[in-house]
């Protein structure tokens, strides 16, 4: 196995404040009721979705033998468990709104050293992604289609009522991380369709230390509603920060044959909390999905018209739930700073592997990952948008 050139960017000698927003859902009493169906295809249920992968890689044969075909536009969890398994990984180049280049998909196909053993497709950002043309792509080439449902919600059924199939129904193995949707504090889906078979081992049950370190972590959060910042304050402090001068992120590079220090090999069998299981089996669906969809349409009025920046993905297809909003952000530099000191709360995918697509290339850093959760506040929801707003516009 080749070890990979990753890009990376440490932000430790910023010592950035903790965000003042909550980027997941905290679990909140409004958030729960009654026991909701669930769906009918046998699932096994990880610790997370990265270790579900691990499994769909595996039964795929991707390893020593069979390489993995991986959008170039990635987090470290999605290649890890390729790599723990000794697979070669090649990266195939995506359009700007994140849709597989299916050209650019059979170059990079051709320039593997070893047979593709399975393709990794992932709907980013919860907005379903074009799949027929590489699903029929990969069954003309013999490769396992492996459907990334880590940032959707599956099974809303929704998405098929818009005339596609629905999430997660085209994929040889699909996963999902609905931790990233419901208040649980753990959790990774796997299931498998098109005949294809799950492990025949399940996951072992977590242990009962952790099922209650689980409880308390969901509990702590239910007594302590975090408040919003306050909006007035925003100028003063926005102006105090641009007169300091502070030190600044480090652009590095390396080589690594490792999974990422996210992947624990010791959690790769393990089963998600039945705590996580329960949570999201009385968590209120209608509630959530029109929720995230109001937060999605906030963000996007906001960025409306602002200098330097515009919403990634503008079209949410009706009844989609989408898992953050993404922001397309021309000079990140100027922005990422002011912004992370200020406490908003921002994900990036500023860790990644090198590769020849140009899009990954400047998503990496110039795409802000900011929460649409259905537990924020109004005026949570002001602070945010009211923050990017003052900053963007004055730097
Ligand atoms: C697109 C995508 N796929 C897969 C994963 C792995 O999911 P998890 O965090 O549940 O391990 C992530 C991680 O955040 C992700 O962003």
């Amino acid at each position: 196995m080749k070890p990979l050139h990753y890009h990376r960017f440490d932000p430790s000698a910023c010592a950035y404040p903790r965000p003042r927003v909550p980027v997941l859902p905290p679990l909140t009493p409004a958030q729960l009721g009654r026991r909701r169906p669930q769906p009918a295809t046998p699932r096994q249920h990880y610790a997370r979705g990265r270790y579900a992968l691990a499994a769909a890689y595996a039964l795929a044969g991707v390893g020593p033998r069979g390489a993995l075909l991986a959008p170039a536009y990635h987090c470290r969890t999605m290649l890890d468990p390729a790599i723990a398994l000794g697979a070669e990984i090649a990266l195939y180049p995506l359009t700007p709104d994140l849709h597989a280049d299916l050209d650019g998909l059979q170059r990079t196909a051709a320039a593997c050293s070893g047979r593709p053993a399975a393709l990794l497709l992932t709907h980013y950002f919860g907005l379903p992604r074009e799949i027929d043309a590489v699903a029929r792509w990969c069954h003309a080439h013999g490769i396992r289609l492996i459907e990334d449902c880590s940032h959707a919600l599956p099974g809303t059924g929704a998405d098929a009522a818009c005339g596609r199939a629905a999430l997660g129904t085209r994929g040889h193995w699909a996963v999902s991380s609905p931790y990233k949707f419901f208040p649980c504090p753990d959790g990774g889906w796997l299931w498998a369709n098109e005949g294809a078979a799950l492990p025949a081992r399940l996951p072992r049950r977590a242990t009962a230390g952790a099922e209650l370190r689980g409880l308390r972590a969901a509990w702590s959060q239910w007594r302590s509603p975090v408040p919003a910042p306050d909006p007035a304050a925003i100028e003063a402090e926005r102006a105090a920060l641009a007169a300091r001068s502070a030190p600044s992120g480090r652009d590095w590079e390396e080589c690594s044959d490792q999974p990422s220090a996210d992947y624990r090999a010791a959690d790769a069998g393990r089963a998600g909390l039945a705590v996580s299981r329960w949570i999201e089996q009385h968590s209120r669906l209608e509630p959530l999905v029109a929720q995230r969809r109001a937060r999605y349409r906030q963000w996007q009025q906001a960025v409306a018209g602002l200098p330097g920046v515009s919403a990634l993905l503008p079209h949410l297809p009706e009844g989609v739930a989408p898992y953050m909003f993404p922001l397309r952000v021309f000079e990140p530099a100027r922005l990422f700073d002011p912004l992370k000191r200020m406490g908003l709360p921002i994900w990036r995918w500023d860790d990644m592997a090198a590769s020849e697509c140009p899009v990954a290339r400047d998503y990496r850093q110039g795409v802000f990952h900011l929460p649409c959760h259905q537990a924020l506040s109004d005026a949570q929801m002001a602070w945010m948008t009211a923050l990017l707003q003052a900053v963007a516009r004055r730097g």
